[in-house]
């Protein structure tokens, strides 16, 4: 079935279109919107419906989806782990650490955990350099991570 937009997500697409001067800048809030109702990832569906609701052309809505990682391009786990492995995360164990979380949970990059819970990506720098290494899960930032600090977070995650 075609992927729709709530009642609410529809609403909250349309006060972002007249938050702004131009309903492009709206995109990317609203692409943000319907990843969440469409269990945390954009499809083809997804902006087709964003195109016909704000009224621009699909192709422009899909170079922003493309050009943000916080956009996933497939099924993500309950819980999307982004590991931050640019420089400063690097420099502090950013890149063994989602080695070390792969490893731990048995799963690749970008996949998704046979249960459904987990799927670890590496990210660049998402501004919180000074508490390296850090992740993000959903919405929340855990920072200053050792590997083992890092599985345990992720194991307390049910
Ligand atoms: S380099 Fe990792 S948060 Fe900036």
């Amino acid at each position: 079935m075609a992927f729709q937009l709530s009642s609410a997500g529809l609403a909250k697409v349309q006060m972002e279109m007249k938050r702004y001067e131009t309903k492009e800048s709206a995109i990317i809030p609203s692409l943000y919107i319907a990843q969440g109702e469409n269990g945390g990832w954009v499809n083809v569906e997804v902006i087709r419906e964003l195109s016909r609701v704000m009224d621009i052309p699909e192709a422009r809505i899909n170079e922003v989806f493309k050009f943000y990682t916080m956009f996933n391009q497939k099924p993500v786990g309950k819980y999307h782990v982004q590991v931050c492995t640019n420089i400063s995360c690097s420099l502090e164990g950013g890149r063994e650490l989602a080695k070390h979380l792969c490893k731990e949970l048995n799963v690749k990059f970008e996949d998704v955990t046979p249960d459904g819970r987990f799927t670890i990506s590496r990210v660049e720098c998402l501004g919180s350099c000074g508490t390296a290494p850090m992740m993000q899960v959903n919405d929340k930032y855990y920072e200053k991570l050792t590997p083992e600090a890092a599985m345990n977070l992720l194991r307390g995650m049910k």
